[in-house]
């Protein structure tokens, strides 16, 4: 969708988007368009149950006098609750309804009510963004019934007081945007298409935008000792691999690098199992349904990666994805192999469907011992658990750093993408201990299912600051859509991490 902001004035053709508040108060445009539409607008009020709710909707069609060819009064709530993520839901909402109606043209007149939590340039960059977001559609399968599932709408404009600031804020958003659109392609694509080495060759794609990516193979990560994340990959006739990507941006100044240029980086690390069947502890086939998407994670790492560098961000940041399929064969893993990590540690493994931990251990451990990185945190779809401990509301979060914590507890409200914190604790790692190597893989019992999880992970920590989020509960949704997510694949954690970096580890 082509997005374009202009100051008040002429509006023309296409859906006229005007605001109403909860109560029904009418905003300027709102009484403006009703005015033109020699008081449409009004009398729809009237003979509805709309009240301006955030969410609610009312279309007038076609009103007589008006260029437009419809008018939607969109609830906007109190002005008081109106922020960025309140913007975003509005126009998320419109677009669901307008997205494949035949409308063309999308024209946001919505000015800013007094009392609003964000400013004008904000509000009308936000907007954007909210449509933007609410407009991605994944049909590249479809060959029959397309037109019907098409998203007709082509551009919108927003009429703003400030489009000097909306459209340097719609600048860094579109970044967003287009990271997040990344991330839900690459979480919506069958696993017989993306496979580790095709994931890798879309990761290669983001050096045209200055990000230097390594991919390497079976025998590189043989060398180095990472057979917790060769051992699950083992059975699949897809060969793993582990990706690297660097940005380094930190100190740039009008191409000039200085002496922050070689500051120690952040580091964020994902899961990228391409499928998970269980491996010989196969999954049965309701739960193996949507294992597609067990690399979400990872898929949320490239797509930060993706937005960091398409916004020029000043930060040196890493991101690595552990990619491997996990699956039964004659070469495949069995229970109670035991393996040797990176770390030297050893693995007893007494199920081969906890094998998530396995690859983060090692892509944890590379992280560490290569870039020293001043934090890391990683993103996995780790555990059923999450999702009977939180629903699909929060991911998980688990840290060995408060400040750290607290940082992304922030940085996930601020951007609607809410966490939750869990605790660490030395009975959780008493749960893995092995009679005869120095951790099993799992604990055998089903009590704490994610903190024991996240305990696993924290043995491949040093005294780097870390965090663990949990994706399992939002990585992808089988349910309703949300107002800006419509497709399977949410996309999850491409804006906490971009948030991450934006407000503490940039400049
Ligand atoms: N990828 C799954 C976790 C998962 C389950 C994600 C459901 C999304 C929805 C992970 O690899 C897994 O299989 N975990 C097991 C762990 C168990 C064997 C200790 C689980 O959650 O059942
Ligand atoms: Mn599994
Ligand atoms: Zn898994």
């Amino acid at each position: 969708m082509q997005v374009s902001f202009v100051t008040p004035g002429r509006i023309g053709s296409g859906a006229l988007v005007v605001g109403v508040l909860d109560g029904g108060g009418m905003t300027s445009s709102a009484v403006e368009a009703d005015r033109e539409a020699g008081g449409a607008l009004k009398r729809a009020l009237e003979v509805s149950r709309f009240s301006g709710r955030i969410g609610q909707l009312l279309e007038v069609l076609a009103p007589a006098g008006v260029a437009a060819s419809r008018i939607v009064m969109a609830g906007l709530g109190k002005a008081e609750s109106l922020d960025t993520v309140a913007a975003e839901r509005i126009a998320g909402t419109v677009t669901g309804r307008l997205a494949t109606s035949g409308e063309t043209r999308l024209v946001f007149s919505i000015d800013r009510p007094k009392g609003a939590k964000v400013t004008e340039g904000q509000l009308a960059a936000h907007l954007a963004l909210g449509a933007v977001l609410r407009s991605y559609n994944f049909d590249r399968y479809r060959t029959k019934s397309k037109d019907e599932h098409q998203v007709t709408l082509k551009s919108l404009t927003v009429a703003t007081r400030d489009a000097v600031r909306a459209r340097k804020g719609w600048a860094t958003l579109s970044a967003l945007a287009d990271g997040m659109f990344l991330a839900r392609d690459l979480v919506n694509e069958p696993a017989n298409i993306l496979y580790p080495e095709e994931f890798a060759r879309r990761a290669l794609t983001l050096s045209k935008l200055g990000v230097k990516v390594e991919v390497l193979g079976i025998a590189e990560m043989k060398k180095l000792g990472m057979n917790a994340l060769l051992g699950v990959g083992q059975g699949s006739a897809h060969e793993s691999r582990l990706v690297v990507m660097q940005w380094n941006g930190a100190g740039r100044r009008k191409g000039k690098a200085n002496a922050k240029a070689g500051q120690a980086p952040i580091a964020f690390v994902g899961k990228g199992v391409c499928f998970d069947s269980g491996g010989l502890s196969l999954k049965g086939g309701v739960p193996m349904m949507g294992m597609k998407g067990d690399m979400g994670g990872a898929a949320a790492v490239i797509g930060a990666m993706r937005t960091l560098a398409a916004r020029k961000a000043r930060v040196n940041a890493v991101g690595i994805l552990g990619l491997v399929e996990n699956m039964p064969d004659g070469k495949a893993q069995r229970p109670n192999d035991i393996v040797a990590s990176m770390s030297g540690q050893t693995i007893e493994i007494l199920n081969t469907d906890a094998e998530g931990r396995l690859v983060l251990a090692d892509a944890l451990w590379y992280a560490q011992d290569r870039f020293k990185p001043k934090a890391v945190v990683d993103l996995a779809t780790l555990t059923g658990a999450i999702i009977i401990a939180l629903g699909h509301e929060h991911a998980g979060l688990f840290a060995n750093d408060d400040a750290l914590a607290e940082k992304l507890t922030a940085a996930g409200k601020a951007e609607g993408e809410p966490v939750w914190r869990l605790p660490l604790g030395e009975g959780y790692d008493r749960m893995i201990k092995s009679k005869i190597a120095d951790m099993k893989n799992i604990s055998g019992s089903t009590a704490a299912g994610s903190i024991v999880a996240a305990q696993f992970l924290q043995r491949f920590v040093d005294k780097t600051p870390w965090a663990h989020l949990d994706i399992a509960s939002v990585a992808w949704q089988d349910g309703e859509t949300k107002p800006t997510s419509p497709s399977w694949g949410t996309g999850w954690g491409v804006r906490i991490l971009n948030r991450l970096a934006m407000d503490h580890y940039e400049r």
